[in-house]
Formats: C-alpha cells, sequence, structure tokens
C-alpha cells in the first residue's frame, strides 16, 4: 500500500452535518487517502457542549469546545457551525495559521466573503465552499472551474430546500401555509431562526455567492433584493393553478444592459414568481434543488437534486476537503476568488419582467376599460385579461391581469394608480411571471 503524508483535519461543528462529515471521513478514510494522496487524520471535532446527545456516534476523545487548541496545526479546516462569529474570526485563525478552510456557511461567505477570501489570498490558502450553495448539487465547482472559459448570463433557479418544501405542499395538497410550514419544521426543514428561509435570506445568500462567482464580481448579502413567501397565500396559489401556473421561491442572477451612464451591471434578486406547468422547474418537488445557468458558449445547463440534508451536504464538504487534500500536499496558491470585474449591482427598479396583477374591481360598465387606461397610461402593455365574478348576484368582480415585459419601476408606478383608482376595490396580488 502506498505511504501517505499525514494531513490534520480540524471539523469545527458535528451537527446535522458536521456529524455526518465525521462519520465519512471515519468510513471511507482509506478510500479518502487513496483519492486525495494524503492519510485524513480526524484530528478533533469542536462543539459546544461535548455531552448532548447526537444522531451520529462519535468518539469522545475527539470533541472539544476549546477551538484554539484545536486549529492550530491543523492542515485542513471544515467549518460546519454556521452563524458570523465566531465563525468568522475561526476562519480567519486557520487561514492565518495556514490551514486550507472548506465551509458551508452561505451566510458568513454572504457577508464577509470579501475580508475572507483577501486573507486566504495574502497567504496563498484554498477556501472551498460547494456545500453553501444548493448542498448536495455540484454548482460552485462548475461555475468556477468548469465554465471559466465561457461569459455567464444568467442563472436562475430554485436554492432555498425548505420553501419549496412549503410551497410544493400548498400547490399538491392544497395546504394552508401556516400548515405547510408546521410539516416542514416538524420534518426539520427549516433553519432553526425560521424567518432565514420564509423571509428569502437563506436563498439571498446563495444568490450573492452565485452572482459573485458567475460574473467576478463582489455581491454580499445587501446587494441582493429580496422577498421571502410570506405573502404567498393559498388562494395566490390556487390562482396560480387555475391559470396554469406555480408559484416558486426563485433566485436570479444576471447581466443587465447599460444604464444611461454605459454602465454594464448585474441583477440578483430573490422573490416568489409565477412560472408555467410546463417549465422544467416546476416540477421541482419537495426539499430539492434546481439551478438553472446560461452561458454564451455552452448554452442552458440544469443541475437538479437534494438541497439541504446532512448527508447530501456532508457529500459536497467531503470533495472540496479532497481537493483541499491535494492542493495542500502540491503546494502553490489556491483558487482565489476573482472580483475582477467589479460590476455594479442594478436597484430592483431596472430590471424588466412580465407580470400578473390580480384586482378585485365593482362588477360594472367601464371598469374594465379604466383599468387598461392606468395600464396604458404607465406604458404596460396587457398581454391577458381574465374576469370572474365568484356568485352571480355579486357585486365584485375578479380581474387577472396578464403583462407583456415591463419595467419594475412602470409597474410599480400602475400598482400604485390602480390602488388609488375609485373603481378598484382592492390589489389582491402582485407577481413576476419569470421562465418564458
Ligand atoms: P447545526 O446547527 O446542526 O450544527 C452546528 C454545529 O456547530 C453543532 O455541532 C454545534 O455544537 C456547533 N457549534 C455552533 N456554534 C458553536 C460555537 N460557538 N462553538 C462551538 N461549536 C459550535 O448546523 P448544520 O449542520 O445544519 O449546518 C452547518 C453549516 O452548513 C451551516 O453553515 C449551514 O448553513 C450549512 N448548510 C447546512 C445544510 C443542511 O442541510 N443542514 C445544507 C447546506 C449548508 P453543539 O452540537 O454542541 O450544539
Ligand atoms: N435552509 C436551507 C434550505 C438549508 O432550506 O435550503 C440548505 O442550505
Amino acid at each position: 500500500m502506498t505511504e501517505h503524508r499525514t494531513l490534520r483535519v480540524a471539523l469545527l461543528g458535528a451537527g446535522s452535518v458536521g456529524s455526518q462529515v465525521a462519520r465519512l471521513l471515519r468510513e471511507h478514510g482509506d478510500d479518502l487517502s487513496e483519492r486525495s494522496g494524503a492519510r485524513l487524520e480526524l484530528a478533533g471535532i469542536l462543539v459546544r457542549d461535548i455531552d448532548a446527545p447526537r444522531d451520529v456516534e462519535l468518539p469522545r476523545e475527539l470533541l472539544t469546545t476549546d477551538a484554539e487548541q484545536l486549529i492550530l496545526g491543523a492542515d485542513i479546516v471544515i467549518e460546519l457551525m454556521g452563524g458570523i462569529e465566531p465563525a468568522r474570526s475561526y476562519v480567519l485563525q486557520a487561514i492565518r495559521g495556514g490551514a486550507d478552510v472548506v465551509t458551508g456557511n452561505k451566510a458568513l461567505l454572504a457577508t464577509h466573503g470579501a475580508e475572507i477570501f483577501e486573507a486566504a489570498d495574502q497567504v496563498g490558502a484554498s477556501v472551498s465552499y460547494e456545500a453553501a450553495v444548493a448542498a448536495a448539487i455540484p454548482i460552485i465547482r462548475p461555475l468556477r472551474d468548469s465554465l471559466a472559459g465561457d461569459r455567464i448570463e444568467r442563472i436562475f433557479g430554485i436554492v432555498n430546500g425548505s420553501t419549496n418544501f412549503i410551497l410544493d405542499k400548498m400547490d399538491r395538497e392544497g395546504l394552508d401555509a401556516a400548515e405547510a410550514q408546521r410539516i416542514a419544521t416538524e420534518l426539520g426543514y427549516l433553519e432553526a431562526d425560521p424567518t432565514l428561509d420564509l423571509e428569502g435570506y437563506d436563498a439571498a445568500q446563495k444568490a450573492a455567492i452565485l452572482a459573485s462567482l458567475a460574473f467576478h464580481t463582489r455581491v454580499s448579502l445587501d446587494d441582493v433584493h429580496r422577498e421571502g413567501i410570506e405573502s404567498v397565500t393559498a388562494d395566490m396559489i390556487e390562482d396560480a393553478r387555475r391559470a396554469g401556473s406555480v408559484i416558486k421561491l426563485l433566485a436570479i442572477c444576471e447581466r443587465i444592459a447599460a444604464d444611461d451612464d454605459g454602465d454594464d451591471a448585474v441583477s440578483v434578486r430573490v422573490y416568489p414568481a409565477l412560472i408555467s406547468r410546463e417549465h422544467p422547474l416546476a416540477a421541482v418537488h419537495g426539499g430539492n434543488n434546481a439551478v438553472f445557468v446560461e452561458a454564451e458558449a455552452a448554452g442552458p445547463l440544469m443541475f437538479y437534486g437534494a438541497g439541504a440534508g446532512g448527508a447530501q451536504t456532508a457529500s459536497a464538504v467531503l470533495g472540496d476537503v479532497v481537493s483541499a487534500a491535494r492542493r495542500h500536499l502540491a503546494g502553490g496558491v489556491g483558487v482565489g476568488e476573482s472580483a475582477r470585474q467589479n460590476r455594479s449591482v442594478a436597484p430592483i427598479a431596472r430590471i424588466t419582467t412580465r407580470y400578473q396583477i390580480t384586482l378585485e374591481v365593482a362588477d360594472q360598465p367601464g371598469v374594465l376599460a379604466a383599468v387598461a387606461g392606468v395600464l396604458g397610461e404607465q406604458g404596460v402593455s396587457i398581454a391577458t385579461a381574465l374576469q370572474t365574478v365568484e356568485r352571480e348576484d355579486s357585486a365584485v368582480a375578479r380581474i387577472v391581469i396578464g403583462t407583456h415585459r415591463a419595467s419594475e419601476k412602470a409597474l410599480s408606478a400602475t400598482v400604485a394608480r390602480l390602488a388609488a383608482n375609485p373603481a378598484v376595490g382592492r390589489v389582491v396580488s402582485v407577481l413576476r411571471m419569470e421562465g418564458e
């Protein structure tokens, strides 16, 4: 058998993902040695509470609460604690101490990525984070390596498993939002702080990471336009179903045309949107994720699979560990972050897309014309219009308008004017329509 050099691996965190990483490192140690060319010795596992019950049995002598000591002398540090601090300080300490870092922490990278990548650049260390976006699905390496010779135009997809699970339950089983959320919580799909998922923060963190890589530009969480699924009701899902569509929480990263000053920009946004049931994303069920990448030469590519889960995410982490071990042995500098293009991130007002506006109006002559007039004044062109009356004796009608592509600015002005128009009782919902 080949004699391998030993690399010391420090694991920070033994929760859903960390415990699976520890298990696989120990169970597949020989295979991983063959693949990486190094014997990967699990030097210790940082936890908050050594006596906490764990799903995976871990040798007690490996558990520690002494981060400083564990990181000191490690060749590879795997950070799977989550959150910003102390994860940020430990990662920086690891890099400055000469270790390569593997992390699944999207919150950390989307807020402190620049600081971490700069620290790594200074010492030539690598920071790998395949698990940070779409868990088991290989998407970071394809963007960074496989597509490095192409020009990425657009990334479009479902990157949050728990909200997809909730929307899917509402769509397929007719549940209301509270019930679907209760089941998602019971199954452990939501983050400990569920607002991270429900309000779109988790998807926005992932969108920031994807856009940074794809457009060689630093995009942080604050740059991302974010809307979550809190406002999506069972009625909206039912309306979408009747119209042959489904509502999905989408992350969209795209290049957009130069502004008046001639500056190219990118748009990075997360919001619930309607897509046709014919679109492949409509078939992404449960907690799965799917990401479309459109590149100039490669054309459209689709990446699909498990977007969460301990073992699934551990697979992505271990892929990064093998790469980090190879780099550590080979020496040289790690693949740095490429932020050379530094494009501006455009405000949401600069995007154009199609919209669906649902209104409650008085069922009277001239109302449809008044509504059409408001859209016309703002230059928003109507593609479809459907009027329904729930009951024969009702004085209230519901109008569902689908627009052609319009600017977000024109759409906002239209909605404000519709809301103020005496013919309109209520603007029930406004949804963007994506995935042409
Ligand atoms: P968990 O909350 O399940 O586990 C966190 C672990 O870190 C626990 O073992 C905890 O210790 C330890 N820890 C947390 N804070 C400290 C601290 N201050 N000092 C020492 N130890 C600490 O998280 P997950 O495993 O779910 O997630 C880990 C990372 O992976 C996160 O960044 C997450 O966003 C990311 N990720 C998770 C996915 C998933 O499906 N779960 C998917 C993709 C990415 P103790 O056990 O003692 O409490
Ligand atoms: N909370 C995340 C999700 C976990 O629901 O997708 C995986 O990153």
